[in-house]
């Protein structure tokens, strides 16, 4: 038996250059280990420590990115505020048993001059593409085939929570013929429903419950597919009540086909009930899937 006991701390490798990043991956995809990848923007959270387990659970060499990407951000004050505290997110990776932590600057990412983007038709155009503009999801997009690139993942880890951003993420690699698997992974909720994010820290006071709209939003949804509604319009409509109930009014609340995005005559199959709101100074969005019999 090794003397090294169970509670014997993990440690995370910080890694901040292309070429050092890709040395370390390569050693050990020579070596055999399967590579998974996270990509996040830090300010770490169960939600993404969830994707970190799996990762682990699944492969030989875990690598997660912490970047702050300007280029998705509609709103310049939401990318100045948005909670930063590397310290605090190597050592939460820790915890989850993460071997590298990938956190370039700026000037590694978009050299002078950068030039290239990378954008998604289709999945991309509706709901947040509509609220945020298309540079959102051409950011996300952008930045993702640049990490995919750099770590040069066997898997890569997507949270439900940002449905939309998993299904263009999953379309770009089909397209573009990535060589990599995404996995998708359940939306993680504190205790009463509000889904984790790495912007609820800045909801204060009564924003806090007034957050819960969102969720309950998606519940009222829930209960009018199960009451036999089947018109996506009054599902939404339910949604929207029980949100303003909240106090809160919703900038979008969709009914629409899980794969494609489109809002159909009729509900039916695969059903996603997408939500956006801003509550105080805070934008969040939130969905479910919901199997709507015919
Ligand atoms: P970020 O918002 O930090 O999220 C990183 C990953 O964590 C995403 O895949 C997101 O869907 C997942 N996630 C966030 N909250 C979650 C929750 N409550 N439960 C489960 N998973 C959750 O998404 C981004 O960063 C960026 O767009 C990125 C992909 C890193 C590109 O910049």
């Amino acid at each position: 038996m090794s003397g090294a006991g169970p509670a014997s701390p993990a440690t995370v490798r910080v890694i901040r250059e292309i070429p050092e990043l890709r040395r370390h991956v390569d050693a050990a995809r020579q070596a055999g280990a399967r590579v998974g990848f996270v990509p996040t923007m830090g300010a770490l959270h169960d939600g993404h420590l969830s994707l970190m387990r799996r990762a682990r659970a699944e492969c030989e060499l875990v690598v997660v990115s912490i970047f702050v990407n300007p280029a998705q951000f509609n709103d310049a004050r939401d990318f100045e505020r948005y909670p930063r505290d590397e310290a605090r997110d190597v050592e939460l990776a820790a915890t989850a048993g993460v071997d590298v932590v990938f956190a370039p600057d700026a000037g590694a990412i978009y050299p002078p001059g950068f030039a290239t983007s990378v954008s998604v038709d289709g999945v991309s155009v509706p709901l947040e593409g509509a609220y945020r503009g298309a540079e959102h999801f051409r950011g996300v997009a952008t930045v993702v085939t640049k990490l995919f690139n750099i770590v040069a993942p066997h898997v890569a880890y997507f949270g439900q929570k940002d449905a939309q951003q998993a299904l263009v993420i999953r379309r770009m690699v089909r397209d573009l013929d990535f060589p990599v698997t995404i996995e998708v992974c359940p939306t993680v909720r504190e205790r009463d429903g509000l889904a984790m994010s790495s912007r609820n820290v800045r909801l204060e006071g009564s924003d806090r419950a007034r957050a819960l709209a969102l969720k309950a939003g998606l519940d009222a949804a829930a209960a009018a597919v199960a009451d036999g509604v089947r018109d996506p319009r009054n599902v939404v409509a339910r949604a929207t009540t029980a949100m303003r109930a909240h106090g809160v009014e919703p900038e979008y609340v969709a009914a629409v086909d899980a794969a494609t995005l489109a809002e159909p005559e009729t509900l039916r199959g695969e059903t996603l009930v997408a939500i956006a709101a801003a509550v105080g100074p805070v934008r969040l969005i939130d969905n479910c899937l919901l199997d709507v019999p015919a």
